[in-house]
């Protein structure tokens, strides 16, 4: 974020929690445990408002942008309900093949263009690093949506709220991460943000797709315990939390790498009965054949609730970020 040019002028009774109001969202190392405590309290507002009321004028008269350089649904489509129920809009920029990108414009000029016009970006990208450099460029607040294999914050916080809607804590918690833990920036930000709890974690994937050194380092710093396997069953009946993710074809230089990877894991009712009554299947989605559909009508599976929550929360981060929580 650079500086603001123009200064707001505060309407009466409007509340900021300088910890949020014009930040930008890029990682979940950027938040503290008191800051997850902030959002996710304000996130279980939303969810009773919405409840209630459907909607309200909150952020009446704000605009955000929802530029998305990659597929979305999930994520895009989160975000518009999130700022309409909110009372404001949004302007949807989800095929830049009929944007000026398609002239060759720089994500950072296209980033000036859409914040003159509205209020916040939340940016999709397919490069690792992109959102901090869209940051760079804007005055105003970016919301990183997933910036190549990097991070996808706002998701981790939506995975965090579930797990606390779920399970009631989340410390004491055994997590499983099962997949693609090389390219899925979902587990990437998941476990950066676990790091701030009292948490065991696992990684089950093949030997190709591991979680990448680095975040195991900067997570063992943390002092959580960590233990990698390929094997499902080493950790199945521990787990609390098993976070399943799609293997990330898009992101395969080589395409026989993908085709020998891509069924290593089905989670089905038969792999649920070795794990315990009380645990949450997780998916970020979409999924492509690793959770059976069979699945959908355990209570455990925890995956479309998951995309509820992702709403309320991100509903929170638009009134923290735009300043009227
Ligand atoms: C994820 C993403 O885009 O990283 N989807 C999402 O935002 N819910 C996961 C995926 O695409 O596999």
């Amino acid at each position: 974020m650079t500086t603001r040019r123009i200064t707001e002028h505060l309407p009466f009774g409007e509340k900021r929690d300088p910890r949020f109001f014009g930040q930008d969202i890029l990682s979940v190392s950027q938040f503290d445990r008191d800051d997850l405590e902030t959002i996710f309290a304000v996130a279980h507002e939303m969810y009773g408002i919405v409840e209630r009321i459907g909607s309200f004028d909150l952020l009446k008269g704000k605009i955000l942008t929802n530029l998305f350089y990659e597929p979305s649904t999930r994520t895009s489509s989160s975000f518009v309900a999130a700022i309409e129920r909110l009372g404001g809009s949004v302007v949807q920029i989800n095929n830049v093949t009929y944007s000026s990108v398609s002239k060759g414009e720089t994500l950072e000029d296209t980033v000036r263009t859409m914040e003159s016009y509205t209020d916040a970006i939340v940016l999709r990208h397919p490069e690792k690093g992109s959102a901090a450099r869209a940051a760079a460029a804007a005055a105003k607040p970016v919301i990183n949506a997933g910036d190549g294999p990097g991070e996808h914050p706002t998701q981790a916080l939506l995975d965090a709220y579930t797990i606390r809607e779920e399970m009631g804590t989340m410390d004491g918690l055994t997590v499983t991460m099962l997949g693609d833990l090389k390219y899925g920036r979902t587990v990437h930000s998941l476990a950066k943000l676990l790091t701030m709890y009292d948490v065991k974690i696992n990684y089950v994937s093949p030997d190709i797709l591991e979680m990448p050194e680095s975040l195991v380092a900067e997570v063992d710093a943390a002092g959580i315990e960590q233990h990698a396997t390929a094997d499902l069953d080493e950790v199945l009946a521990a787990t609390d939390i098993l976070y399943v993710t799609r293997i990330q074809k898009e992101r395969f230089e080589d395409p026989s790498e993908y085709d020998l990877v891509k069924d290593s894991y089905v989670i089905t009712p038969e792999t649920l009965s070795g794990a315990k009554e009380r645990m949450a299947v997780m998916h970020p989605l979409p999924r492509v054949g690793e959770i059976s559909t069979d699945v959908d009508s355990d209570p455990r599976a925890a995956y479309f609730r998951q995309m509820e929550y992702g709403m309320y929360v991100r509903m929170a981060l638009l009134a923290l970020v735009l300043g009227r929580a």
